[in-house]
């Protein structure tokens, strides 16, 4: 799945999306769609030589979790706008793929049908403002089978669109879209459901959910070293597919800084315009364990359900492996330990 695979993809995502639905899920912090694409296209290797033939491995594992290959489904809101069974299709799709899908705050259907699909799930959570409901959602989250919780803790720039809303849910905008609340506590979300989280929040989860915490949103290696040394199994390098702030250096900017700084503490992903093999190997070689995909996914669910999203990810995988064996490499590993990437770098 090249890049012009990924844009002919999305293409025809729109084709069959509402216009206001398929703005939303391009949207970006500074209106360019797709920019963050051309900064892992900016990252250049060095390839490797005279290593002779070596086994192509893609196989590693996240968080003790065996995943087939290093391509993980980001998690992403309302994905009922894009097919009907929304996240338990998408989870059905990372099944069949050997792989692991994160499940958003915000989604209309239950855990239990997203884990009957048997992928293994991280459930996103946002500080909501009433703590409570946080808690109360990691908690089910842990008890339906999900293995870590990913903290976002960054806003977004973006609003959801009031449209957005399936017709079908009883309350009002930002409401009833949490399936996994009581009608009860979905009475209490409020109107700003969104807070920034502290520290403190990566202890709190991990007693209440019983699980890791990935901190997912991080760009910097100071705030990288804090979450770690206050419990975070993970850190996710995220700009939240360019959704946060506009003008933000790129993920592919922070990574090296973010792997350097957690000094193998902890693991360390990344997300954020990852469109082809290359730059998923661009973003094992400066640090990453694991990428997310983000927009690709959702187009894929909208264009063909779990086989478009299964064919994303074979395509994807297909090209890393063909990017490992043209860089001289038989591993992510071999490919970080060889120094093959050189990062694009940002004003120094
Ligand atoms: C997101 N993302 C996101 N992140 C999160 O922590 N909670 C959420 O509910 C959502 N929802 C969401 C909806 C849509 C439509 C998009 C596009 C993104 C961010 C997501 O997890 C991931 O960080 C980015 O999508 C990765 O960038 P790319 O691959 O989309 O460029």
């Amino acid at each position: 799945m090249s890049r012009a695979g990924i844009d002919a993809l999305r293409e025809r995502a729109r084709l069959g999306l509402p216009a206001h639905v398929a703005d939303y899920v391009d949207a970006t912090a500074d209106g360019v769609a797709e920019a963050e694409a051309d900064r892992w296209d900016a990252v250049r290797f060095r390839p490797v030589a005279l290593r002779g033939e070596t086994e192509t491995s893609l196989a590693t594992t996240v968080l003790g979790t065996p995943v087939d290959h290093p391509i993980l489904i980001a998690p992403m809101a309302q994905q009922v706008a894009a097919h009907p069974d929304g996240e338990a299709e998408t989870a059905r799709a990372a099944a069949a793929s050997g792989t692991l899908v994160g499940v958003s705050t915000n989604t209309a259907v239950p855990f239990s049908r997203i884990a009957e699909q048997g992928a293994p799930w991280w459930f996103q959570a946002y500080l909501l403002a009433d703590s409570d409901l946080t808690d109360a959602l990691a908690a089910r989250a842990a008890a339906a089978g999900a293995s870590a919780i990913m903290l976002t803790v960054e806003l977004t720039a973006l609003r959801v669109d009031p449209r957005i809303e399936p017709t079908n849910w009883p309350d009002g905008p930002g409401r009833a879209r949490l399936a996994n609340l009581t009608d009860d506590e979905r009475s209490r979300l409020g109107d700003r459901p969104g807070r920034l989280p502290g520290l403190e929040q990566i202890a709190r989860l991990r007693e209440i959910a019983g699980l890791p915490v990935v901190v997912k949103g991080v760009l910097r290696g100071d705030d990288a070293r804090r979450a770690v040394d206050a419990g975070a199994a993970g850190v996710l390098v995220s700009t939240h597919g360019n959704r946060r702030l506009a003008g933000s250096i790129a993920a592919v900017d922070a990574l090296a800084e973010v792997a350097d700084a957690v000094a193998g503490d902890a693991e360390v992903y990344a997300d954020s315009g990852i469109r082809d093999g290359r730059h998923v190997l661009a973003a094992l070689a400066l640090g990453a364990r694991a990428v997310f995909v983000g927009r690709p996914a959702w187009w894929a669910l909208a264009d063909d359900g779990a086989a478009g999203v299964e064919g994303l990810l074979a395509g994807l995988a297909d090209e890393l492996t063909a990017s490992l064996r043209q860089a001289g490499v038989g591993t992510p590993a071999e490919a970080r330990a060889a120094r093959i990437a050189v990062a694009p770098g940002f004003a120094s």
